[in-house]
């Protein structure tokens, strides 16, 4: 069968955006109901001890406060560790809400207020009195750099011999890096919405990118059959990583709503926005060696992260040190250390964002050292094959994200010298540095079904937290069934729809985009045979000579309306399931994404005040299903990693144990004014190994590398190189 591509690769508006810019997109925390019950948390002061009392007698005395529930006093729950985990926990014994006295960190929910309204139950919250008994905490990753453990990550083991071959290296870098707990921040907080139906069922609105991942965490925490648990998440505004966890207002809300009998709403504050996972704290050595024309001999990349007492929140953290170069002889090593906080999380392109800006600041690093061009040292060093399983790429045109992010940026123009560019008191900076993300594909199945009006139904349970998916399945579903895109309707963000993974890892057109473009094509073969029945002039057409475009079935000089078709068909029969999986032919191969990110900076010689003036982002990710999508993706990325490089800094009072800046205030981030030109290419690369898509994503690319182009930036600026991150003017004066 013909397939005619007509919307994958075009630059489609999203098609849920009205909804959106018009208000008619509901989230978590925005769905009405008569006698809906506000709940709001009251937070633990302290980092490390227990809790000897709480007092919620003044709280409970306000007319219109419903409940608090604590420790103490509230229904049953699941003791066991294991009924908390979920798809993306790490590894340990996942934080219980409301489980015992213990208090494991400063801003932990120790109590519930339930109220008839939100201010009520935040006023009454204030009067919820906790008396405590502290125990010495630890919170600084810095203090305890002797009590650190082995990562329970499958840290990949050495090749080659590094110690002999560093030691011989003509050039040499020794190198370390630190970089700040990072919040994700996005602008719609953690909310859920659980609105209480007869006979223990829930149907909830939740901010999550996982529905069915909440949906089994419920199930198992309160021992609720599964279909008397729906948990939906039509729209999400934003989550990078936040969401992939059922964050504790989700079973706080639930065990609300199940003890009073009532639906119930619970939205965390801007400042416990800062109470769960966020990016951790890293300490990273690299050593590079490398022949005096800077081929690499010789790499280590020694990791330290920070984790909770609880659980070891690992990432991949060095790995992409073994294999973004080509380079023999290779030792990573990743240590964790535990503290008295919260359990880290992935947080967009975790692992990657701390450790190839490690990585890309050292080889800027030994481009200086070997007096080489930074980006011909990167060329020199191109590796086909990933070295640490010593297997080729599928794709990987990186070569060609050097050279046309190059010419665009106007690289050859550079000046190697350290201050030898300046405008004024203006020091001109022009850095790059490199990218690489994985390209991974999961399980996961969508369903696909014609109404006799000739309209696609497309679904399946995944999300959509603001990266364009509604979008995208549209466009994979109209061109794999032959309609137009307004003629199909996608539906997600509904734990009883098709099995999904989360929405994570850059891995959802692959994943998803799959299964919609198999049940899409396997319905076009059926609409097809129902054609050949109900048609009799196209009856003897083959099949190879039968092309579907935008609604026509097209056969020879016949064509029909697939509406027409499709009328002719019983109930129901038009309707396919399918399960999607990574095809075979993955398995000998690598998978990645790559990027090369030139940045222009100009620091001002007197006050050390650094402003971005140019990013050019080159990115390799296969096919681009929507273009104008996938640069909105790219440029959010490019903006996180600016905010990485200057301004983004989680910071703890380490005699309180507790977080400072819980705020869009004070945890900076950048703002319009901060963002100058970004310019997102995306360069060719054809990959029929991936999938059939040839699509390798590009949610987390975008991100990756962006800090350590505008650290080298500054660095030839000023001649200054700065290893802690953030880069603030006090570090560069
Ligand atoms: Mo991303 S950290 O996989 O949402």
């Amino acid at each position: 069968m013909t397939q005619t591509t007509n919307v994958v690769g075009k630059p489609l508006d999203r098609v849920d955006g009205v909804a959106k810019v018009t208000g008619k997109a509901r989230y978590a925390g925005e769905y009405p109901e008569a006698g809906l019950l506000h709940a709001s948390v009251v937070s633990s002061t302290i980092a490390r001890g227990r809790v000897r009392s709480i007092d919620a007698s003044q709280a409970l005395q306000l007319p219109g406060v419903v409940a608090v529930l604590h420790h103490a006093n509230r229904p049953r729950i699941s003791s066991y560790d294991d009924d908390y985990s979920d798809a993306d926990s790490a590894e340990g014994s996942p934080f219980r809400p409301l489980f015992n006295d213990r208090v494991l960190y400063s801003g932990q929910p120790l109590a519930l207020v339930v109220a008839e309204s939100l201010e009520l139950a935040r006023h009454a919250g204030a009067l919820v009195r906790i008396d405590y008994s502290e125990e010495p905490h630890q919170t600084d990753l810095f203090a305890v750099l002797d009590h650190t453990h082995p990562a329970p990550a499958q840290t990949p083991e050495p090749r080659g011999d590094f110690a002999g071959h560093y030691a011989q290296a003509a050039v040499r870098v020794d190198a370390t890096y630190d970089t700040p707990i990072e919040h994700h921040n996005p602008m719609e907080p953690h909310a859920s919405t659980v609105f209480y139906k007869a006979g223990d069922s829930l149907e909830i609105h939740d901010k999550t990118q996982g529905t069915q991942n909440c949906q089994d965490y419920l199930h198992k925490v309160f021992g609720l059959p599964k279909q008397n648990i729906r948990v939906l998440a039509a729209f999400v505004g934003g989550a990078f990583g936040s969401g992939l966890r059922p964050q504790y207002q989700l079973p706080l809300a639930v065990m609300a709503a199940l003890h009073l009998k009532r639906s119930v709403r619970l939205a965390l504050t801007r400042q416990q926005m800062f109470t769960f996972g966020y990016r951790p704290r890293t300490q990273q050595r690299l050593r590079l060696g490398a022949a005096a024309d800077g081929k690499l001999l010789a790499i280590a990349h020694d990791a330290l992260g920070q984790t909770s007492r609880f659980e070891d929140f690992t990432e991949h953290l060095v790995e992409w040190s073994g294999m973004l170069y080509r380079c023999d002889n290779v030792a990573l090593g990743y240590r964790l250390a535990p503290l008295d906080v919260y359990t880290p999380l992935d947080m967009r392109a975790p692992g990657a964002a701390s450790g190839v800006l490690a990585l890309e600041c050292a080889m800027d690093e030994l481009a200086c050292a070997a007096n080489l061009d930074p980006l011909q040292l990167r060329r020199r060093n191109f590796a086909s094959d990933n070295g640490i399983d010593g297997i080729p790429y599928s794709s990987k045109e990186l070569l060609a994200c050097y050279d046309q992010g190059a010419a665009r940026f106007g690289w050859g123009k550079r000046t190697p010298k350290p201050r030898s560019m300046r405008e004024g008191n203006q020091l001109i900076g022009w850095g790059v540095a490199g990218g690489v993300w994985e390209a991974l594909q999961m399980k996961a199945s969508a369903k696909a079904c014609f109404d006799s009006c000739g309209h696609l139904t497309v679904s399946s349970a995944t999300t959509d937290i603001g990266t364009g998916t509604y979008t995208v399945m549209t466009q994979i579903a109209a061109d794999a069934a032959g309609v137009l895109p307004e003629d199909v309707t996608f539906l997600l963000g509904d734990s009883s729809l098709p099995t999904a993974p989360l929405q994570g890892g850059s891995f959802t057109v692959s994943s998803v985009g799959s299964a919609v473009q198999q049940a899409c094509q396997i319905l076009r073969t059926k609409v097809l045979e129902l054609a050949r029945q109900n048609f009799p002039e196209i009856a003897a057409t083959p099949a190879e000579n039968v092309a579907f475009a935008q609604g026509y079935l097209q056969a020879g000089k016949h064509r029909i309306a697939i509406a027409s078709i499709v009328a002719t068909a019983k109930d129901g029969e038009l309707q396919v399931q399918i399960d999607a999986e990574p095809g075979a032919g993955r398995q000998p191969f690598s998978t990645a994404t790559h990027s090369a990110v030139f940045v222009e900076v100009h620091v001002d010689e007197d006050l050390g005040t650094i402003k971005v003036m140019r990013v050019v982002s080159a990115v390799a990710a296969g096919r681009v299903v929507n273009p104008k999508t996938a640069r909105s993706q790219i440029l959010g990325g490019v903006v996180w990693g600016l905010g990485m490089a200057l301004q983004e800094e989680t910071q703890t009072d380490h005699e309180l144990g507790r977080i400072l800046n819980h705020n869009l205030a004070e945890y900076h981030i950048p703002v319009h004014a901060d963002i100058a030109d970004i310019e997102v290419m995306f360069v060719e690369e054809h990959d029929d190994i991936v999938n059939d898509l040839g699509s390798k994503g590009v949610g987390e690319i975008g991100v990756v590398g962006v800090a350590a182009a505008v650290a080298n930036a500054v660095y030839h600026a000023t001649g200054k190189r700065v290893r802690a991150f953030p880069i603030t003017l006090d570090k560069v004066l």
